[in-house]
């Protein structure tokens, strides 16, 4: 599935832009402020329903203007299809092939699409809850199952820190606890399970977009921390187990404390450059943003292998930080996949890739091919 044309109205700096894409490559170039992450984020927002930039969509329509409107031509061999998504004085309009949807959620997952943006740097450095939430959106688009485990693991969380919450006022019911507790355990155990089925066949893949980037000189290992503790692919029973023992062992301080804390909202993953430096710690600046894109490509072809149908890739402002052969090995990866967008700031050489690859000039919210 690769998106074929787009339509912007009023989104963010720009007016009304409509531009044919290349099923390859396409690279925005332009100076900084010009629009090309506004426009990657109008892909997204097509995709996904929501922006990686923002919670807030009263932020996407154009300075003075009432809303805005976006439509995305997908196209997957011979079908096609059309997604429009558009706000008016705050009112959601969603369209998929002409049919109105209530919701913008609708549009999650229709067309599959992996980012990544300066921010994703965070994955490497920034606390656990990047790197699960990294997992977590990247998973819903894969596994129908992990939404709902999801949901339901955090529906039994709340109830369960509601619980906790009395305990610590005194009011001490064991039996409803370990209702919850059940509950969590059951639904967090299939959260994690599916962790590490992904991660077990991501591994390879990101280990080797790390190595190409890297010319062979590092390698990238990602290991999953469950309740402090790093395991390998694990059936869901004995998830269960480690789970109960560690909320056992815990027990005490849940109740001082008054919330969980054991569970894949806890868990986290551990990252290592040649099998033995943590990448967080010791990775340079250019190393860890490449390890946070292998672990971005990893998840296209996870989602290639699960799906049969490629993800779109938006890189923004990729380039910046890698050294030549970085990019080289890199854009030389990407003429293989998938179609890519990708936006940089600066002008590249990419002769060699001609024939693969369209690029558009952006300035001030207008397109020029
Ligand atoms: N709602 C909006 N209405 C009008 N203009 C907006 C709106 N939101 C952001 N902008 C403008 O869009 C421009 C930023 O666009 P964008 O982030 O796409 O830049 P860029 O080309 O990616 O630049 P850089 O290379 O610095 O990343 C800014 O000039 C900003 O003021
Ligand atoms: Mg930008």
């Amino acid at each position: 599935m690769y998106l074929e044309k787009i339509k912007l109205r009023n989104f963010r700096n720009y007016c009304s832009a409509e531009v044919v894409l290349s099923p390859r490559i396409n690279i925005l170039y332009g100076n900084n402020g010009q629009g090309k992450t506004n426009f990657l984020e109008a892909v997204s927002f097509l995709t996904l329903g929501s922006s990686f930039r923002t919670k807030r969509d009263e932020e996407l329509p154009k300075h003075e203007e009432n809303g805005f409107y976006l439509k995305g031509e997908f196209l997957d061999h011979e079908e096609s299809l059309i997604l429009e998504v558009g706000t008016d004085h705050n009112r959601i309009l969603v369209k998929i092939n002409g049919v109105v949807y209530k919701s913008k959620r609708s549009l999650f997952g229709r067309v599959r699409t992996v980012i990544f943006t300066p921010e994703d740097l965070q994955i490497i450095k920034g606390g656990p809850e990047k790197r699960r939430e990294y997992l977590d959106l990247y998973l819903a688009q894969i596994y129908p199952d992990y939404r709902r485990h999801y949901r339901n693991f955090y529906r039994a969380l709340f109830q369960r820190n509601s619980l906790l919450k009395r305990f610590r006022e005194g009011v001490r019911d064991f039996r409803e606890l370990e209702i919850w507790t059940e509950r969590m355990v059951a639904e967090g155990s299939q959260v994690i399970a599916l962790r590490l089925k992904a991660l077990k066949e991501i591994n390879p893949w990101v280990n080797r977009y790390h190595q190409l980037m890297s010319q062979e000189k590092e390698t990238l290992s990602i290991y999953y921390k469950l309740a402090g503790e790093s395991v390998p692919l694990l059936p869901v029973s004995a998830i269960q187990e480690k789970l109960e023992t560690a909320l056992q062992n815990r027990k005490n301080e849940e109740i001082t404390r008054g919330y969980t804390l054991v569970g894949p909202h806890r868990d986290d993953l551990i990252l290592l450059l040649n099998q033995e430096w943590e990448m967080r710690v010791y990775g340079s600046q250019g190393q860890q943003r490449t390890a946070a894109l292998a672990m971005k490509l990893g998840m296209v072809d996870l989602i290639k292998r699960i799906h049969g149908v490629p993800p779109i890739l938006l890189l923004d402002d990729v380039f910046s930080e890698f050294d030549n052969e970085r990019k080289k090995e890199l854009l030389r990866v990407l003429t293989e996949s998938t179609q890519t967008i990708i936006s940089t700031a600066e002008e590249h050489d990419f002769s060699n890739f001609k024939s693969e690859l369209k690029s558009f000039r952006v300035e001030n919210g207008v397109i020029y091919d």
